[in-house]
């Protein structure tokens, strides 16, 4: 059975309540349940977590990079500055995507740069909770070309 892992970084736990105008009013609750109906459809078992702290983005990458067949990453404001982030990325052996729901690159400057996304096979932006989804079948599809876990 194919394995998804979704990891969000920071103050995506209070999605719904942040700029609505940035982020629109959808929780990160219900952005996982999304997911995992397309998930279920799929026969795919979907792993989602989030956290406010580094070391833990860091944790997850590498416990989950042995569980999982892929992973979708929002690392949030880390995205912008966390080299450590960026390395665990490199180390990690399963492709990863890093989505966000806005477009970062028509927000302030320091949004522009993002360090950790040369690290995965490809970044989405920009389409709500749909860059989730659209990660999801870009990774279920190239997932589906390789050899599975199990
Ligand atoms: C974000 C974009 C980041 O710049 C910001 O710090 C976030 C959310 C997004 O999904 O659009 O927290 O990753």
């Amino acid at each position: 059975m194919l394995k998804i892992g979704i990891i969000n970084g920071p103050n995506l736990n209070i999605l719904g309540k942040r700029d609505q105008k940035i982020y629109g009013n959808i929780t990160l609750e219900e952005i996982n349940c999304k997911i995992k109906s397309f998930a279920e459809k799929e026969g795919i078992k979907l792993i989602t977590m989030q956290t406010n702290f580094e070391g833990e983005i860091i944790e997850s990458i590498q416990q989950l990079s042995s569980q999982v067949d892929g992973l979708i990453i929002n690392p949030a404001a880390y995205t912008h500055y966390s080299y450590v982030i960026a390395d665990a990325l490199r180390d990690c052996p399963i492709p990863v995507v890093e989505v966000h729901l806005s477009n970062i690159f028509s927000r302030e400057d320091f949004r522009g740069k993002s360090v950790t996304a040369p690290a995965c096979i490809g970044q989405i932006a920009g389409f709500g909770c749909q860059s989730y989804i659209l990660a999801f079948h870009a990774l279920q599809d190239l997932l589906k070309k390789k050899p599975k876990k199990d």
